[in-house]
């Protein structure tokens, strides 16, 4: 029926209509150099399909879709937008909620976002980015899932779920669209739309299984991105659009490129000039255009000139109405369109709920000396932070549709639950390029002032909680950082706090893993809250005051310094492994630095303490493709508290064709025990999590010893051994 249809739409449509349905425009600045011109009179008269970014009053969005039905055939729009954690209740960023391990959880945030964005108008969402991360230097990293690939895969889907929902043409349901296709959260040296080179087994074993899962969940588009892969960009990269995601992987959605990435080939030193730049492109495989309107400008010339064929026109014209097809946009373009809608389902009660939990399931405790957390309710707190009070401070720069009145500030959050409260900024937040490269030191007479007015009041306290890291502005897109320490005046602050002598809790707000390295002295508690989004201040109070048990675990590496960069706990081994402490010379190690991370994969503590048994294996010698293994290990929680903790299962297979990781993660289990709690946690083990990708870039496995570590972090685990034969 469907193609049908699309044959019979597209029988009427001209060479020109058909282009339009590969243009989309935007309104908004952008991300980048190209501006569109006229995009109301483009939408208008048919000669752009698409738009991206239109933002304000559900009625003005409305009005901008049904500028389709001025055109010939009244084809409805894409109505794409940013929406990366929430559309109006805006949860933590991408990065934190994937530190709550719970999919189920992460899978709702989406649905909410899905059912705020689709009830102002928007179809489509330039979200999940699944692109794995193993360098904190980009700013980009605050999107993503962490540098995990099974656990970004299963991030991934859940996201794709969430917005999808299980019926595409349902009201609420939102096409994802995955980006960013494909390595780019490998930009070198972590600066952003840097070029990116990996062998294939990297790829393939660590950066594309995210996307693939994302593919296999049923998102309907994705995004080519920035970088070239193997020396072609993304966008113009035949092997990637077209052999890879299409003939291998079976896609069948569209491809949208990233912003103005078709006239950057020109850039990049693919094609001489514009034109060329859009023959490589759809040749490519690439079907829609985002902003650069070099499709709308030069493929009818280049179809009549004879360079490209009307079929390449056709099938990227039918990929982009067949999704519109498969939202129902041809049944209800307007997806029952009701103005009163946003204000019924947004923002309500139900929706701060979820936020509130995804900020207490996002936050990892990195530290906690002399059970210096929870605070008591009595306790008389000085809270220091320049963004204590401040709303817009709690979000990203990927939520800007977020409803900055309805942000509980951190101050309000603290308050509600101990009226003895009182707060000073102590220091300031700005992303001014001088401040940064003094490491944020000016030390004029108003920082001084500030300083003073902080410690004040800290002195006074029986407890601090000093609220620092990253402002808004220094994570997200274009935002890499040569520096990811904390600011040299937050660094002074802190440690005149910590000189007052009273415990000094330190919050941290940010996007990105931070070198924390010597600063963590300054502090007795650290608790690491990302970009915490519209309950920030609810969410955080409770994981302070013991209401809820910090459960948390890091889904990317804390480095000691910049130099370990980049760092991940899923690393090959070398032919000269170094031990922490060993003496012998020529070793791959550093000479001033260790070789190991600050908190690694995994890390995050609680407020109570878990105890794990030893490994027990159902067998030690398993054969055959058909069987399975069932790993334990008893989990008891000997502590005070109630809490969650995440087992974690990691495989290691010492003897391969190809070099393996030294670690990588198979499975984990999340348990909720009560204090004195015990339960046994049982993971089955089958060969396909034995596979890997071999020389010849096949996905089997080999037979022979194979190590397991079931722990509460990446490298504090238990150890066993068994052997497997085919
Ligand atoms: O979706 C984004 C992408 O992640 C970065 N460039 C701009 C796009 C549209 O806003």
């Amino acid at each position: 029926k469907k193609n049908e249809f699309i044959t019979a739409l597209m029988n009427k449509m001209s060479v020109e209509e058909k282009i339009a349905q590969l243009n989309l425009v935007t309104p908004s600045a952008g991300t980048g150099p190209f501006k569109t011109k006229r995009v109301m009179e483009k939408l208008k008269e048919g000669s752009a399909g698409n738009i991206l970014s239109v933002m304000g009053s559900v009625e003005r969005i409305h009005k901008t879709a049904s500028l389709a039905d001025s055109t010939r055939l009244k084809i409805p729009f894409f109505m794409a937008l940013d929406i990366i954690h929430g559309y109006k209740t805006i949860f933590p960023i991408p990065l934190g909620l994937s530190c709550s391990w719970d999919t189920v959880l992460i899978e709702k945030t989406a649905r909410i976002a899905a059912i705020e964005g689709t009830a102002m108008g928007y179809n489509q969402t330039y979200s999940p980015m699944v692109d794995i991360t193993r360098d904190p230097r980009w700013g980009r990293v605050m999107e993503g899932a962490g540098e995990d690939p099974y656990l970004g895969s299963l991030v991934a889907r859940a996201v794709v779920k969430g917005y999808q929902g299980d019926d595409l043409t349902d009201e609420t349901s939102m096409m994802a669209c995955v980006k960013h296709f494909g390595l780019y959260g490998a930009s070198e040296a972590g600066r952003d739309y840097n070029t990116t080179d990996m062998s294939r087994l990297t790829m393939f074993q660590s950066y594309l299984p995210p996307y693939k899962a994302a593919i296999d969940a049923g998102a309907g588009s994705i995004m080519s991105s920035f970088n070239d892969i193997d020396g072609i960009p993304a966008t113009a990269n035949k092997w990637l659009l077209t052999d890879l995601l299409r003939d291998k992987w079976g896609f069948t959605g569209f491809v949208v490129s990233d912003y103005n990435c078709v006239q950057e080939l020109i850039a990049h030193g693919i094609a001489g000039d514009y034109k060329d730049a859009v023959k490589k492109a759809i040749d490519a495989g690439l079907d829609m255009d985002m902003a650069s309107e070099g499709y709308s400008t030069f493929l009818k010339e280049l179809l009549d000139e004879g360079e490209i064929k009307i079929e390449e026109i056709d099938q990227a014209c039918r990929r982009v109405l067949e999704g519109k097809y498969d939202l129902g946009l041809f049944e209800d373009p307007y997806k029952n369109y009701d103005p009163e809608k946003p204000a019924k389902v947004t923002l309500t009660d139900e929706n701060k709920e979820v936020a509130k939990l995804a900020v207490c399931k996002s936050i990892v405790l990195l530290k906690n000396d002399n059970n210096t957390l929870p605070l008591s309710k009595n306790a008389k707190i000085a809270l220091i932070g320049p963004s204590v009070n401040d709303q817009f401070e709690m979000f990203s720069m990927w939520s800007q549709t977020g409803d900055k009145q309805s942000v509980i500030t951190i101050f309000d959050g603290i308050q509600k639950l101990n009226e003895k409260v009182v707060c000073a900024d102590g220091t300031f937040f700005t992303d001014d390029p001088d401040y940064l490269k003094n490491y944020g030191r000016y030390e004029d007479a108003e920082q001084l002032q500030m300083e003073k007015d902080a410690i004040q009041i800290a002195q006074k306290s029986d407890v601090i909680v000093a609220v620092l890291g990253e402002s808004i502005a220094m994570s997200g897109e274009a935002k890499s950082m040569t520096d990811i320490s904390l600011p040299g005046c937050q660094v002074d602050l802190l440690k005149k706090l910590k000189a007052t002598g009273k415990p000094v809790v330190l919050v941290l707000l940010n996007g990105r893993p931070l070198t924390l390295g010597d600063n963590l002295q300054y502090a007795d508690a650290v608790l690491e809250a990302w970009r915490p989004g519209t309950m920030a201040g609810a969410g955080l109070a409770d994981v302070l005051f013991g209401n809820y048990n910090p459960s948390g675990k890091l889904t990317m590496t804390f480095p000691r310094s910049l130099g370990q960069i980049p760092i991940y706990y899923n690393h090959k081994n070398t032919g000269r492994p170094y031990t922490e402490g060993e003496k012998s010379a020529f070793k791959s190690r550093y000479l001033d630095e260790k070789n190991d991370p600050l908190f690694p994969f995994g890390y995050g503590l609680s407020y109570t303490t878990f105890d794990y048994s030893a490994i027990s294996l159902s067998d030690t010698l398993i054969a055959g493709e058909n069987n399975n293994l069932v790993v334990s290990v008893e989990v008891s929680n000997v502590g005070e508290y109630a809490g969650e903790e995440t087992v974690q299962l990691y495989l290691n297979d010492p003897v391969a064709s190809v070099v393996r990781p030294v670690k990588e993660l198979k499975k984990y289990h999340k348990v909720f025990l009560e204090p004195g709690e015990t339960q046994r946690i049982n993971f089955k083990i089958s060969p396909d999590d034995l596979k890997f990708y071999n020389s010849n870039l096949q996905w089997d496995w080999e037979s022979g010893k194979f190590i397991v570590y079931v722990g509460t972090d990446s490298e504090e685990v238990k150890t066993a051994s068994f052997v497997w034969k085919k």
